[in-house]
């Protein structure tokens, strides 16, 4: 599996090639979330900190639960994701369009574009380790995939997408200033169409052994309201590896053109 990790490359869509990358690496020297804070001076640093914190806890959560769970032991997987490709394959865009999976993980939604014949995909995950797993089931195919190693909200992107998917990643951000700027990075980046997946008001409150977030239509249409045009919802019920049912909203949009 090592070398397949080595020999993977990724192509930008600039065309430049490289090896799966890390944005937003950690920085070092954490303090914990229950010690105090130092002096007032040193408080911004101390805030720095925490962010820094809560972003190693979030990583350390995910690589775990791909070091040591199979895809038939976590709620979310799905042996062919129909949902997302029909709202991809809705947008009607050509098979040159760049499309980035948000917080994909192990999804086969990728195999499935591919197979379409999508050929400017991304997934982007705050795992390394469920990038590599998907690398190692697509074989030589995943040369043909950008990954990224990031948090979402560090995500800096070298290039705008024309759509924008997220299954079940946008709702573990249950804070204020994180949704802020996932939303920003949304709406300055997406040229074209987003689609977004979360529990609904009807569906578990944690994920993955997380808090998260439920929205109804009007929250997400509501969320993402500056930035873009709200095309179309559908709510399902996701039957998970373990025979229960989770409850998902998906909202579509197009980018709002207007320039302010
Ligand atoms: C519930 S899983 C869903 C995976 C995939 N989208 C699917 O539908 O099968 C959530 C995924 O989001 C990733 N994730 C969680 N928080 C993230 C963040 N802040 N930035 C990037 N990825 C994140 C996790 O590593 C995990 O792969």
């Amino acid at each position: 599996m090592y070398s397949l990790i080595i020999q993977t490359r990724a192509i930008s869509s600039a065309g430049s090639e490289h090896l799966p990358y890390k944005q937003g690496v950690t920085g070092s020297n954490p303090v914990s979330p229950t010690e105090k804070p130092p002096s007032i001076g040193g408080f911004f640093n101390y805030l720095i900190e925490q962010y820094i914190t809560m972003d190693i806890h979030r990583t350390k959560h995910w690589e775990k639960v791909y070091e040591t769970k199979a895809p038939n032991q976590v709620s979310w997987t799905q042996e062919y994701p129909k949902t997302s490709f029909e709202i991809i394959q809705s947008f009607d865009l050509p098979k040159t369009v760049r499309i980035i999976d948000v917080g994909g993980g192990d999804s086969k939604l990728v195999d499935c574009l591919l197979d379409a014949g999508y050929e400017n995909i991304t997934v982007l995950d705050i795992s390394e380790k469920a990038l590599l797993r998907v690398q190692y089931r697509l074989g030589e195919k995943a040369s043909k995939v950008n990954w990224i190693v990031s948090d979402i909200i560090k995500f800096k992107p070298e290039t705008s997408f024309d759509i924008w998917h997220d299954r079940a990643a946008f709702h573990f951000l249950t804070e204020e200033d994180e949704i802020s700027q996932y939303l920003a990075l949304a709406s300055s980046c997406v040229k074209g169409y987003l689609s977004i997946g979360t529990f609904s008001k009807l569906g578990p409150v944690k994920c993955s052994g997380l808090n998260i977030l439920q929205y109804s239509k009007e929250e997400l249409i509501s969320a993402f309201s500056s930035g873009f045009n709200f095309l179309d919802s559908k709510t399902e019920d996701h039957t998970t590896p373990f025979g229960t049912t989770q409850n998902f909203l998906f909202c579509s949009f197009k980018k709002n053109r207007i320039i302010f």
